[in-house]
């Protein structure tokens, strides 16, 4: 039976790379370099049952990738609030930014959202004004560029979680790697 939602989980979280639903879009937690837990929105780019991964892209430069040198563990949490589910998932966080592991995904990406990593200023650096940036890479420099800020980060996930609070549903359960297989427990929601 915590197979069925196994398999719900991960054709939801497929399905969200596709087109866009309510987990395209998943908040990603990570240790601050304080201590202090730090959470922000990304989207949801690959999720790879069979490898039991699933990735984001994000700037190089961005805080998060020296969160994540410094403590790899990461979680993630989607809401679903027509069908009340929420999903979170809990594994290790690699970040890949030799240019074989990224450019599959790179090719993949919309010009707009490329341009954003063509920006001068590292994400987070205090500005004078707002810059208007523009919709695509316009210049072969700034293509390189952007690909050199460029990175994707793939979890390796140790621990999914899967709670439905629809009325119908009522279901929380959770799944952990044992010996390379997902073992799934119902847990009271
Ligand atoms: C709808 C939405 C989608 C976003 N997707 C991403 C994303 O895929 N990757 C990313 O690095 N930031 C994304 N952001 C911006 C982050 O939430 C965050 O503000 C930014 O990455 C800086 O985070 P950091 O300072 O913790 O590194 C998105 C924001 C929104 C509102």
């Amino acid at each position: 039976m915590t197979a069925s939602v196994h398999q719900e989980l991960w054709q939801s979280l497929g399905a969200a790379t596709q087109s866009r639903s309510p987990f395209t879009t998943m908040q990603l937690a990570t240790i601050g370099m304080d201590g202090a837990p730090r959470v922000r929105t990304v989207v949801l780019r690959q999720a790879d049952e069979v490898r039991s991964t699933v990735s984001f892209v994000t700037d190089l430069r961005s805080p998060k990738i020296a969160e994540i040198r410094r403590e790899p563990r990461v979680s993630l949490v989607g809401y679903d609030p027509q069908a009340g589910i929420q999903v979170r998932l809990e594994g290790r966080a690699v970040i890949l930014d030799q240019p074989e592991d990224k450019k599959s995904i790179w090719d993949r990406c919309r010009p707009h959202t490329l341009a954003l990593f063509q920006t001068p200023d590292a994400p987070g650096t205090e500005i004078a004004s707002p810059r208007a940036v523009s919709g695509t890479v316009e210049h072969c420099d700034g293509t390189e560029q952007a690909f050199r800020n460029f990175c994707v980060v793939t979890v390796e996930l140790q621990r999914l979680e899967w709670l439905d609070l629809s009325p119908e549903g009522h279901q929380r359960c959770f799944f952990r790697q044992t010996a390379g297989s997902w073992v799934g427990t119902w847990i009271a929601p």
